[in-house]
């Protein structure tokens, strides 16, 4: 594949700052290295820069300004990457999902087909700038994208993602409001008792089936905050009880296996509160996994 690579050092969605090191960091444990190994081509476009704008302080919500602009820039690098192939966005907070998948809902409309979203998280981000508590638009993306009205000055969702082409996987962090928004919805979304229970393998390969069967694109929205605190530290928003190295590589593993994923984000990583770069070096070893790293060699998923 023809592997694009994109910084955006968006730190703007949270209070805590640190996540504007994230694309210097996986440059740092070379990503771009990782990929060509697997005879991958790869292509560093450097960071996105937003455009300027006058900071307006909002009563409630963070950075509302510099967010919008950032959500702006990167929707237009989304879909001009996706255009020329498989676009790995380095983040950056999750805010810069904003951007990343409304690009991704344009390229899809334009090749005239459905985007499905794989949200790998312990938050949902369902919020809206009207009930976020916190105020931190890192929490809002899928809220955002799913259609979600209270968006003001946001650029407009023009293909927003229907709730049945989204999962979210890895669940342990689930405010009130969006839990009662989204159990009226046909999202997906699996919670770390049903990984617990039935194992991460099996609802996700019945996402991947759906997939399929609709041939639709799929974005990878990768929260470091997925992964188990104990070895992932590298986050603000830590929550215990995450998924294992293993499972993660599984469900990269399988993601490689179908064939399927379009674009990539790598979210949350804050190199400031890594150690000695081991964070850095999972989510490196993790995209390696999603594009085709093996122990042995396996045949690619038969879709029934
Ligand atoms: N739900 C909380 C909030 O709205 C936490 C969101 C965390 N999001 C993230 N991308 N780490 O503030
Ligand atoms: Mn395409
Ligand atoms: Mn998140
Ligand atoms: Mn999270």
């Amino acid at each position: 594949q023809n592997c694009i690579l994109i910084g955006a050092p968006m730190d703007c969605g949270k209070r805590r700052t640190g996540c504007l090191m994230g694309p210097d960091a996986y440059r740092t444990a070379d990503l771009a290295g990782a990929l060509r190994s697997l005879g991958h081509t790869v292509q560093d476009r450097g960071n996105v820069t937003p455009a300027p704008v006058d900071p307006i302080p909002h009563d409630r919500i963070h950075k509302l300004a510099e967010t919008i602009a950032w959500t702006e820039s990167l929707a237009n690098a989304s879909e001009a990457a996706l255009r020329d192939g498989f676009p790995i966005f380095m983040g950056g907070d999750h805010a810069v999902a904003l951007g990343t998948v409304l690009g991704a809902t344009r390229h899809a409309a334009a090749a005239g087909k459905p985007l499905f979203v794989l949200w790998l998280d312990a938050h949902t981000d369902y919020h809206t700038p009207q009930t976020s508590g916190s105020g931190n638009l890192h929490g809002t993306p899928m809220g955002y994208l799913a259609g979600l009205p209270g968006f003001d000055g946001f650029p407009v969702v023009d293909y927003p993602v229907p709730h049945d082409n989204i999962c979210m996987l890895g669940l342990r962090s689930v405010d009130p409001e969006e839990r009662a928004a989204l159990q009226d919805t046909d999202v997906t979304y699996i919670d770390m008792r049903a990984i617990d229970e039935h194992g991460i393998a099996g609802p996700l390969s019945a996402f991947l089936d759906k997939v399929h069967a609709a041939g639709g694109h799929l974005h990878v929205s990768l929260d470091v905050d997925f992964l188990d605190p104990s070895v992932a530290p590298a986050v603000g928003t830590t929550v215990p009880g995450g998924a294992t190295v293993r499972e993660a590589h599984l469900v990269m593993e399988m993601l490689h296996d179908s064939g399927l994923m379009t674009s990539l984000d790598l979210v949350e990583l804050n190199p400031f509160l890594d150690d000695r770069g081991r964070t850095a070096q999972l989510m490196v070893e993790l995209t390696a996994s999603a594009l085709g790293r093996r122990i042995f060699d396996r045949p690619t998923r038969a879709f029934s």
